[in-house]
């Protein structure tokens, strides 16, 4: 059975260019109610340790970089089916191949610098709320 929440970022482009106030709305438009949420700052330290997995792709360094070039909002969403649905409410990683109405199409301008991030497991849902929530209430 598929879980019932997701873990999302603003990134630092979105943030930069105004758009926090949009983006959420489109999540709550699309049905997602928000359990915990934070505006916050990656250290290059911290952002390395979030993307950890990608460690060996040729993009690590630049997306690290980005990741700790200014604030984010970092939340946990909740919805039926909620990883699945909030992937295809923002759309592919590449803006240029996101459908029409997703966040990445509207508010992304490369495949780097791409809006928003949403996990692609109820698993690392689970890790990335814990990484940025853990010992808050949400989290007992
Ligand atoms: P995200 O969903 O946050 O997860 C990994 C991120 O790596 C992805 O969004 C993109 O922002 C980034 N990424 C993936 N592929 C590339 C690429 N080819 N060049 C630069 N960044 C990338």
């Amino acid at each position: 059975m598929s879980g019932n929440r997701t873990f999302t970022m603003i990134k630092p482009d979105a943030v930069r260019n105004g758009h926090i106030g949009a983006i959420l709305k489109m999540f709550n438009d699309a049905g997602f109610n928000i359990l915990a949420m934070k505006f916050t700052k990656l250290s290059a330290e911290k952002a390395g340790e979030f993307y950890a997995v990608h460690k060996e792709r040729p993009f690590y360094g630049e997306l690290v970089e980005f990741m700790s070039s200014g604030p984010i909002v970092a939340a946990i969403l909740e919805k039926d089916n909620a990883v699945e649905d909030f992937r295809k409410l923002i759309g592919a990683t590449n803006p240029a191949e996101a459908a029409d109405g997703t966040v990445r199409k509207l508010y992304a301008t490369s495949i780097g610098e791409n809006a928003v991030h949403g996990a692609d497991s109820d698993e690392n849902a689970m890790i990335e709320g814990s990484f940025h929530f853990a010992g808050t209430e949400i989290f007992g």
